[in-house]
């Protein structure tokens, strides 16, 4: 699956195998989200349906950074999840922001009263916020229905493959970085197939310098990691990325500049020829 960024693509042996699971993670800064929209953009260029869940940004502002790299998301079919109105035609591309998740952590919420008990006793046993990992599952759910890919309702791998992003996954442990690892692998085990390849962000914290709330890594096939250089020491913003783990892949084991350039997004170059 293309990255959408050609050295990349180089990098792993042309692109990421089918089915995995890529965990990104960097500091703020470091281009993580930047890096999401280009493979959400190499999706549509392949025709994969897409799903793209934001918890940073509105996805109006997602679409705003995009286009400033040449990638004009408004012109493809997009569908809200927190429209109120069923799409008129398939579209493209589904979008998850935190207003989806609002919306979807309702309807959770109200299926689950009207399940029999008392409302009252209902509501006090659950009631489900948008940053749940719950929430999450039900929405990409929705989307996959959204987007065709499901031969049944019911179903719950999408026959087709399907490019899935969520930027980021530290948004549904912000409040408890002890339940990182289980929340990784509830939301693995409730999506993870052979037809879906995602993007999952993982913040760094600055001062530990470990992913907030360890967990993502564990599960994932992949690790792109994401760093500036010391800014006190260097004066200078420059950023690395480096493959730390590809499966079934030769990848390229040494880091690569990372610059951001307006109208081409992320540029990557090898530092085995500078050096
Ligand atoms: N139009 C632009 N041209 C060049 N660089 C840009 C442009 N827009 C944003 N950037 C750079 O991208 C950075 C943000 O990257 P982003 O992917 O959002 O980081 P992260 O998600 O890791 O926090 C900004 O700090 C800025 O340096
Ligand atoms: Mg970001």
């Amino acid at each position: 699956m293309s990255t959408g960024i050609r050295e990349l693509d180089d990098a792993l042996e042309g692109g990421i195998p089918k089915g995995s699971w890529v965990a990104i993670t960097g500091e703020p800064g470091t281009g993580k989200s930047i890096l999401c929209m280009h493979y959400a953009w190499a999706g549509l260029q392949a025709g994969d349906p897409v799903v793209y869940v934001t918890t940073e940004a509105e996805f109006r502002d997602v679409v705003r950074q995009a286009r400033m790299f040449g990638m004009d998301f408004e012109a493809r079919r997009v569908y809200d999840i927190s429209s109120r109105e069923e799409p008129t035609e398939t579209p493209e591309i589904v979008v998850i922001d935190i207003f989806g998740l609002l919306k979807i952590a309702r309807q959770l919420t109200e299926s689950f009263e009207a399940s029999g008990e008392s409302i009252k006793e209902a509501v006090k046993k659950r009631r489900y916020v948008a940053l749940d990992i719950q929430t999450l599952i039900a929405a990409i759910h929705e989307a996959y229905r959204i987007l065709g890919v499901l031969r049944e309702e019911k179903a719950k791998s999408p026959y087709r493959h399907v490019r899935l992003i969520i930027d980021s996954m530290s948004a549904f442990w912000a409040d408890k970085p002890a339940m990182a690892r289980k929340y990784s692998y509830d939301l693995k085990i409730a999506t993870h197939r052979e037809n879906v390849t995602a993007y999952l962000v993982s913040q760094y914290a600055m001062t530990t310098r470990s992913t907030f709330g360890f967990g993502l890594e564990h599960i994932a096939d992949g690790v792109f990691h994401l760093w500036i250089e010391d800014v006190e020491k260097t004066r200078i913003v420059q950023r690395y990325m480096i493959i730390k783990k590809m499966r079934m892949t030769n990848h390229v084991k040494t880091a690569f500049k990372l610059d951001i350039v307006p109208g081409k997004g992320i540029v990557l170059e090898s530092l085995t020829k500078t050096q």
